[in-house]
């Protein structure tokens, strides 16, 4: 097993983490025998099924967690699972943020979910908006920090603006704040630049992000992750609910990565899709420009952008304006389906 660079979260953790005593669920001591310790239903589930859905699941899912480190190139101690990104979002916020007190940081325009799942825990938002063509600023994330800004959330590639943040404004954000550093990366297998993974070594105040929801294609699962230093997934282990991610999706989460080459594939088919896309959309005489893009959308700058949008919607088309967000006036963010999808798209927008 690889040796991991020293390093000790327990003084951000917040106060009555530390001390908790998690919770100990039955299945973390036997899971084979005669089970009658965890009022489960031994006649078994109504639904006929193969999945002993009757049983509760594992908590530590150790089996999907190698399988992701394979995948990464880490080690099983340095994933995290949750139900979806978004429940990793809030972990990440209940284990280290301090209600009333401890804020958080956020580069707008970005993923909405950070601030939302910030303010349903009652922790501070501090912004600090990427420039005018969505890049991040590094000296001005560092002046805004505060004694309270426990975690700063960047995102890479950003959504909804599609482009991949500068790896040199993100390295002097690691090591300038020594606290907590989540990169997001939801989309960075439809990128040709590589996940910052690798930085974790020498940084271990880095979280990377991911998630089966998108390259993968399994959204429905709801399985998404943190890779981080073990020390940090130790503390989400503690916080999680003991059985928050159920038995069908944590095997489709396991066959997943037996079909890496299937998803490569499909990748490989959407960025093509993309970069039509892109020419396509260029030439139609109400869009003023289309953003680079390394994900698998495109954020588009079009006249009278809310009229598209919802003429679009009235016809069937369903795009998202993002016109409200921060530098993105008169936007619309439009994913790239298949070919007959985003040709119908475009005759939509002409007609
Ligand atoms: C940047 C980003 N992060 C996370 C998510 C949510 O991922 P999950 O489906 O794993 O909750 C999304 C979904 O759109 C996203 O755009």
């Amino acid at each position: 097993m690889k040796e991991h660079i020293k390093f000790n979260p327990e003084p951000l953790v917040r106060p009555n983490i530390r001390t908790l005593a998690p919770y100990h669920a039955a299945r973390d001591d036997f899971n084979k025998g005669i089970l009658l310790d965890a009022n489960e239903n031994s006649y078994g589930s109504v639904i006929p099924t193969e999945y002993q859905l009757h049983r509760y699941p594992e908590t530590r899912l150790n089996l999907v967690r190698s399988r992701w480190a394979q995948f990464r190139e880490l080690e099983m101690e340095q994933v995290f699972l949750g139900v979806g990104s978004d429940e990793v979002i809030d972990i990440l916020i209940r284990v280290f943020c301090e209600p009333g007190r401890d804020e958080v940081m956020i580069t707008p325009p970005t993923y909405g979910m950070y601030k939302v799942a910030a303010r349903i825990n009652n922790v501070g938002v501090t912004e600090a908006a990427l420039s005018s063509d969505f890049q991040l600023d590094a000296q001005k994330v560092l002046t805004r920090v505060t004694r309270e800004t426990k975690i700063i959330f960047l995102c890479s590639p950003n959504n909804p603006t599609g482009n991949t943040l500068d790896i040199q404004q993100v390295e002097r954000i690691l090591h300038g704040f020594k606290r907590l550093v989540v990169v997001d990366e939801a989309y960075v297998d439809f990128s040709d630049k590589e996940s910052l993974c690798s930085l974790m070594e020498t940084c271990p105040n880095l979280i990377v992000m991911q998630t089966l929801s998108k390259s993968f294609g399994l959204a429905g699962l709801r399985v998404g992750a943190a890779l981080a230093h073990p020390s940090i997934v130790e503390w989400m282990m503690k916080v999680k609910a003991p059985y928050n991610i159920n038995k069908l999706s944590a095997d489709l989460a396991l066959q997943a990565f037996d079909h890496v080459d299937q998803m490569k594939e499909n990748v490989r088919h959407i960025v093509a899709e993309r970069k039509r896309m892109e020419k396509e959309l260029k030439e139609l005489p109400m869009v003023d420009e289309v953003f680079p893009s390394d994900t698998n959308y495109l954020l588009i700058r079009v006249k009278n952008a809310l009229e598209y949008y919802k003429k679009l919607a009235s016809r069937g088309v369903i795009i998202r304006y993002r016109g409200d967000q921060l530098h993105c006036e008169d936007t619309l963010r439009i994913t790239i389906g298949t070919p007959e999808e985003n040709n119908r798209l475009l005759d939509e927008f002409l007609d």
